[in-house]
């Protein structure tokens, strides 16, 4: 639950930052009627933040984690160039209708392709290597998918993975044990602390956004 002041600071921000592209302001009103964790979805400020991350980079092959409502997928595949591709891994096959008809509407859906089915059974099969990645599915196998998105990334690339501050639940001295979410987070970030093939850095935007740059 956020203060009174986060929550202003929060609408200062929204307003001093691009605005929400329309499209994506109808996709979380949707998905917030007809779903029942719209606040997966990565938002206004997040989005802009992804969209930024990818002009910074300019990438050719960015891959995505945990597609949702595809709201990060579009925010991503506008800051890439046309030539550049975004594919992008959902487990929930229930989701794909919903997906495809937002990527469609877009004008920037070409550049996505959808794959349904677990990330870690796709990854292995792309044929190219990717530039940037953003890490945000089960929190449970965060471990799993930063390696399996290791052996794909090019050497100075980069990986994004979302939530890594866990509302807070980092910092909680005792870890229910069956509390698996909050335990692969927490092993997720000694991991990447202590490999030394990656530069590594948190940004405690949101949820906490930890950037990894593969080493040269
Ligand atoms: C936090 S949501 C993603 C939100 C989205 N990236 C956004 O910011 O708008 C996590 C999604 O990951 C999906 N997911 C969970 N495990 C997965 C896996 N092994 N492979 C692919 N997707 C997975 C879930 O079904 C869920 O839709």
């Amino acid at each position: 639950m956020k203060t009174k002041s986060e929550l202003l600071l929060q609408t200062y921000i929204e307003k001093h930052i691009d605005d929400e592209p329309e499209l994506l302001t109808e996709l979380r009103r949707q998905a917030h009627l007809t779903l029942l964790h719209p606040r997966m979805l990565s938002g206004h400020v997040q989005g802009r933040i992804l969209k930024m991350f990818m002009q910074m980079i300019q990438p050719k092959h960015v891959l995505e984690i945990g597609t949702y409502t595809g709201y990060s997928a579009l925010c991503i595949a506008e800051g890439l160039s046309n030539e550049a591709t975004l594919d992008t891994i959902e487990i929930n096959d229930e989701l794909e209708d919903k997906i495809l008809k937002f990527f469609n509407l877009s004008e920037h859906g070409s550049k996505i392709k959808l794959h349904i089915g677990d990330a870690l059974e796709i990854i292995p099969s792309f044929p190219y290597e990717f530039d940037a990645v953003f890490i945000d599915g089960n929190k449970r196998h965060y471990v799993a998918y930063y390696e399996a998105c290791m052996q794909k990334l090019r050497s100075g690339g980069y990986i994004f993975a979302d939530n890594t501050l866990w509302d807070g639940h980092v910092i909680d001295e005792v870890v229910d044990k069956n509390d698996l979410q909050t335990k692969g987070i927490l092993e997720f970030n000694e991991v990447v602390k202590n490999d030394e093939r990656v530069d590594t850095v948190i940004l405690p935007i949101r949820d906490g956004i930890t950037v990894l740059r593969k080493k040269l």
